[in-house]
């Protein structure tokens, strides 16, 4: 299975996908990453790996343009499976329906609560927080054409503390992310092999 991350941050769950591909825990090819913010720590981690990478964004392109550009850059390369890991934009309709069961998103909270539009990032743990609710986690699912909203794959539940602040409750997750996303694509490619031996 050819794999293409998309990411726009620091890219640490990027890095744990790939040291997990490098220690054969995932089996598939890291084909490529995208991504809409060329200085960002996973197109820097890219560079040093020498893992593809292409800056597609829209201070470059128009909506038009990037559709095109997205769509032939992942037939250019052979993807057949898409991983976002805090990548902070929509992918073009077209795209997700391509692609259909077959991209896959991580979010830091529990959903179906604390997401949608603008939920990223630190973002998401002040809503937590400001909630009261005594747990977060991670969830796991499908990339539907609404933010945060597909099929949910897997979910992890993570204690809040009465101390925990947006930052610690961030890295507190972030620390399950790097343990389950690698785990749950490595699930996931066994299915799709045995599906296309099928
Ligand atoms: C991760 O916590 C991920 O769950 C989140 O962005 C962070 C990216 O960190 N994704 C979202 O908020 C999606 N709505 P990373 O760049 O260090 O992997």
């Amino acid at each position: 299975m050819n794999i293409c991350i998309f990411a726009s941050g620091n890219g640490s769950n990027f890095k744990s996908i790939y040291r997990a591909h490098r220690k054969g825990k995932i089996k598939s090819n890291i084909k490529l990453l995208i991504t809409n913010n060329s200085s960002c720590g996973a197109a820097l981690f890219a560079k040093k790996y020498k893992i593809p990478c292409e800056h597609i964004s829209s201070e470059k392109y128009d909506d038009n343009e990037l559709e095109i550009k997205m769509t032939s850059v992942l037939i250019k390369h052979k993807i057949d499976f898409i991983v976002l890991a805090g990548y902070m934009k929509k992918l073009p309709d077209s795209i997700v329906n391509k692609y259909q069961d077959r991209i896959i998103n991580i979010h830091p909270a529990l959903l179906p609560s604390f997401g949608g539009k603008g939920m990223y990032g630190l973002n998401v743990h002040k809503a937590v927080l400001e909630s009261g609710v005594r747990y977060s986690g991670l969830t796991i699912h499908y990339v539907d054409n609404e933010y945060d909203n597909g099929r949910i794959i897997f979910q992890k539940s993570v204690k809040i503390d009465d101390e925990d602040t947006p930052e610690t409750l961030q890295e507190k997750i972030l620390k399950q992310e790097h343990i389950y996303y690698p785990k749950i694509i490595a699930e996931l490619e066994k299915n799709y092999e045995k599906k296309s031996t099928n």
